[in-house]
């Protein structure tokens, strides 16, 4: 365990806020004008999301990233920021755009459009030994997103390991679906977690009590997120499992994300397997009651409260 730490936690992220538009969102062409029930600016981005979530779980988060000195950046900035994520190490670039996604949203289905710009820029000589030294442990999210970091992403976790940090990643989803790069990554991985779909196609594996050990055998931990399922953790030794916690559903944006703040919290906190996963469930279906990522994400007391 390291000695006192300015930051619980330091994320590595893509930063880019949602414009959420829901109603009866389906384009019409020949410059044809529809009027939908709503507009929603927010953040976006798994990183950011889930720094916010950690943060409001009363971890002390930091986030480095790059975003672009315009209105979606300083948007960015000032919304993490007001959720108590220190934003003084983000890169603020005048050569590029903050990255987008407009989510047209029809009931529990959506469509998402996503504007890269900056998302891929962060890159592994940004994060400086003196900021990894700060923290206790390191978090990365959005791999497939993350191109610039993606190569040095092993190295970039094995030399947090030096400095005496635990890490964790969740790729989410792989645009290009090749799912590749694990070999040296895993290794340097303390805690994995995917969802059903990325387990089953990383692995290859056509069942995921199978794809949870393949994984198990390379990392410390793994923690599968299944949905309405509940989450599936896996060690070398042993198999936890928890059910979902039953909640009415606004909008499912941001639950892995929200998940992964409450299984770290548990972890960092030293607490037990299970609990940890539970809590992890109990946060990700808050997230699951406002529309966007980051308007339900629960307090501790707010989730404790759960918990019993
Ligand atoms: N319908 C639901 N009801 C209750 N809990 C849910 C529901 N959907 C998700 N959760 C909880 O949130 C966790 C994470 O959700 P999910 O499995 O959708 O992650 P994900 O696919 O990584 O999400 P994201 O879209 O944020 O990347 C689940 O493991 C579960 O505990
Ligand atoms: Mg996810």
């Amino acid at each position: 365990m390291k000695p006192d730490t300015l930051f619980d936690i330091l994320v590595a992220g893509e930063i880019n806020p949602d414009l959420i538009v829901s109603g009866d969102v389906m384009p019409e062409f020949n410059q044809t004008e529809k009027l939908v029930e709503s507009a929603t600016l927010t953040i976006g981005s798994s990183s950011a999301i889930f720094a916010c979530g950690a943060a409001r779980l009363g971890l002390k988060v930091a986030f480095i990233g790059v975003c672009g000195d315009d209105v979606f950046g300083h948007f960015m900035l000032a919304e993490m920021q007001k959720r108590g994520v220190d934003v003084s190490n983000i890169i603020v670039r005048a050569d590029g755009q903050t990255g987008l996604s407009v989510i047209l949203n029809r009931g529990a289905d959506r469509a998402i459009l996503t504007h890269p710009g900056l998302i891929p820029a962060l890159r592994a000589s940004d994060i400086s030994d003196e900021l990894l030294r700060d923290a206790h442990h390191l978090h990365v999210a959005s791999y497939f997103l993350q191109t610039d970091l993606q190569p040095d992403l092993p190295g970039l976790f094995r030399r947090a390991q030096s400095f005496g940090l635990t890490t964790s990643l969740d790729t989410n989803y792989d645009p290009s679906e090749k799912w590749l790069g694990f070999d040296q990554l895993l290794p340097a991985t303390t805690i994995f977690l995917p969802n059903r779909t990325e387990a089953l196609s990383i692995t290859g594996s056509q069942e995921i009590a199978s794809a949870a050990k393949q994984l198990a055998e390379k990392c410390k931990l793994v923690a599968i997120k299944l949905g309405a399922e509940g989450a599936l953790l896996q060690s070398k030794h042993k198999t936890v499992y928890v059910p979902s916690v039953p909640i009415d559903v606004v909008d499912t944006v941001g639950a892995g994300d929200t998940f992964d703040a409450g299984f770290l919290y548990g972890y960092l906190k030293g607490w037990g397997l299970e609990k940890s996963l539970r809590l992890a469930a109990v946060c990700g279906a808050f997230s699951l009651q406002a529309s966007g990522g980051t308007a339900a994400q629960p307090t501790l007391k707010e989730a404790l409260a759960f918990l019993k």
